[in-house]
């Protein structure tokens, strides 16, 4: 008798931060192989369901510090019954710079990253020169890089940081709508500023 599929539980989808100074093989959190790719900033992942469970092919990661959504986005994967996800809270920006290896990401997705708008608060910003060398590291070549942000100058910011790198080629014609799946709406942040009339900004490259 064909033996029935062991049910995903929490405990499957959420994986520990790793300790400091060592390095993680994403690759063995997973009983498949195919693809990885990461979300940062998952909120209460609406994309990382959408894109999972359209693509069952591909095994992803959803990094989110705030306990709050990380609980709720490791309870909706459960719920779904998803094994080609996983669900980490820790700090994206240590996680990245410190605990990966080289050329082992193949998309990389940060929607709406906190736009810290106060000046003095710009240094904390993701998306920076120092952030963006240790990402390309990580991206295979070809592996795309998708964001999309509702502030208006983070999205100069993204541009003048990810726009004229000469490892990336910046793709005008890609946004999340192409990567998640057919019942895609937007994500919460999407959502909230589209209803406000804000222009949302979509950026998409592909590593060379
Ligand atoms: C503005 S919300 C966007 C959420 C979702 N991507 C969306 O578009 O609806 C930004 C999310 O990123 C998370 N976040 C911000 N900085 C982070 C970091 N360094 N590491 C992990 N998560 C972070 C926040 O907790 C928050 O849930």
């Amino acid at each position: 008798m064909p033996l029935e599929p062991k049910a995903v539980t929490i405990s499957d989808i959420a994986v520990e931060p790793p300790p400091e100074a060592t390095m993680v093989d994403p690759m063995a959190w997973y009983d498949t192989p195919g693809p990885w790719e990461m979300e940062i900033g998952c909120g209460k992942g609406g994309f990382l369901l959408s894109r999972a469970r359209a693509n069952p092919h591909i095994r992803m990661l959803g990094i989110e510090w705030a306990s709050k959504y990380y609980r709720s986005t490791v309870d909706r994967m459960a719920r779904w019954q998803l094994t080609n996800v996983r669900v980490m809270r820790t700090d994206a920006k240590i996680f990245v710079m410190r605990h990966l290896p080289p050329q082992c990401l193949d998309a990389l997705h940060i929607y709406h990253p906190d736009p810290w708008p106060k000046k003095r608060h710009h240094k904390r910003r993701l998306i920076q020169h120092d952030f963006a060398n240790t990402v390309l590291t990580l991206l295979k070549p070809g592996a795309l890089w998708l964001l999309q942000t509702d502030h208006q100058e983070y999205a100069e910011q993204i541009q003048a940081v990810l726009g004229l790198r000469s490892d990336l080629t910046q793709l005008f014609d890609q946004s999340i709508a192409d990567v998640a799946g057919p019942e895609w709406q937007g994500t919460n942040f999407q959502i909230k500023y589209t209803q406000q009339d804000q222009p949302i900004h979509h950026f998409a490259f592909r590593r060379k």
